[in-house]
C-alpha cells in the first residue's frame, strides 16, 4: 500500500513563547493512497488547525510530515506554496472563495494557476458547475451567493485539478443531504479514476460513514480506535 501522507511526532502551538497555547499533541499517522479517513472531534479539539497542516497552509511546531514521501514539513512557504498549488486540493471551513471573482472564475482559478489550456478549463468548469448545480450561479459573486452555495463552490474549486490529496474541513457543514450526497459522489470518482486520498474533518454520520477510517481527536490528542 503506498502511503499519500505521514505525519510523525507533529505539535502545534499558537502565540509567542511567554504566552503559548499547544493545540495539537504528538500527532502520528499515516493516509494510505486513495483512502478516505475522517478525523472527529469536538469544536475547538483541533481538526482545522490539523487539517491546515496537512493541506501545506500552515506549519508544525514541531515533528515532520510527508507528502508522497518527501518531506514537505521542510520546505520553505514558496515551495510550500507551490506544492500545494499542484498537489493539493483543499476545502476550507469557511470556503474562502475570492470576493472579487465570479463562481466561474472561483472554479477556474486552480487551473488557470497550473497553466491549464483554456478550452479544457471551460470543459471542466462546465462539468463541475453541473454536477454541484451550480449552473445558474456562474456568474454571480460569492456575496450573492447563499452559504450552501458557497460550499458547493469550494468543494468544485478544490476538486477540478484531480489533485492528489484533498483535505476537506467539515466539507458539508452547510449542506443539505442531497448536496452533501453529490459532493461525496464527486469526491468518490476522484477516488476511482484518479486514486485520489481524501482526508476529512467532519461531525456529519453521511460523510464519516463514508469513509473507509476514522481518527478522533480529543483536546489536541489522538485518540487511540477501540
Ligand atoms: N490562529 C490561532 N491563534 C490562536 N489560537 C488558535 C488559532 N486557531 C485556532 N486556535 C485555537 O486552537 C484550538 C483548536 O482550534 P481548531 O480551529 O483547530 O478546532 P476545530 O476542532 O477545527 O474546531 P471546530 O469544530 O469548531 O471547527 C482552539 O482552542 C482555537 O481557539
Ligand atoms: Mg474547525
Amino acid at each position: 500500500m503506498t502511503t499519500r501522507l505521514s505525519l510523525n511526532a507533529i505539535s502545534k502551538a499558537y502565540g509567542k513563547a511567554d504566552n503559548q497555547m499547544v493545540v495539537l499533541h504528538d500527532i502520528s499517522f499515516s493516509l494510505n493512497a486513495g483512502e478516505f479517513l475522517a478525523i472527529e472531534g469536538p469544536s475547538g479539539s483541533g481538526k482545522s488547525t490539523l487539517l491546515n497542516i496537512c493541506g501545506l497552509i500552515d506549519h508544525a511546531t514541531h515533528g515532520d510530515y510527508y507528502l508522497n514521501g518527501a518531506a514537505v514539513s521542510q520546505l520553505n512557504s514558496s515551495e510550500r506554496c507551490a506544492c500545494r498549488r499542484r498537489e493539493i486540493g483543499f476545502i476550507f471551513q469557511r470556503h474562502q472563495l475570492i470576493p472579487a471573482m465570479t463562481v466561474y472564475d472561483n472554479i477556474a482559478y486552480p487551473l488557470q494557476l497550473n497553466n491549464v489550456k483554456a478550452k479544457q478549463i471551460k470543459h471542466d468548469v462546465a462539468q463541475l458547475l453541473t454536477a454541484m448545480g451550480l449552473e445558474h450561479r456562474c456568474n454571480h459573486l460569492p456575496y450573492q451567493l447563499s452559504g450552501g452555495e458557497r460550499q458547493r463552490v469550494g468543494i468544485a474549486r478544490a476538486l477540478i485539478k484531480r489533485p492528489q490529496l484533498v483535505v476537506a474541513d467539515e466539507p458539508s457543514a452547510s449542506l443539505d443531504h442531497r448536496h452533501a450526497q453529490a459532493g461525496l459522489q464527486l469526491m468518490r470518482e476522484l477516488n476511482q479514476t484518479y486514486g485520489a486520498s481524501f482526508l476529512i474533518a467532519s461531525h456529519d454520520p453521511l460523510v464519516i460513514n463514508h469513509c473507509d477510517r476514522k481518527l478522533t481527536l480529543l483536546d489536541g490528542y489522538l485518540v487511540d480506535p477501540a
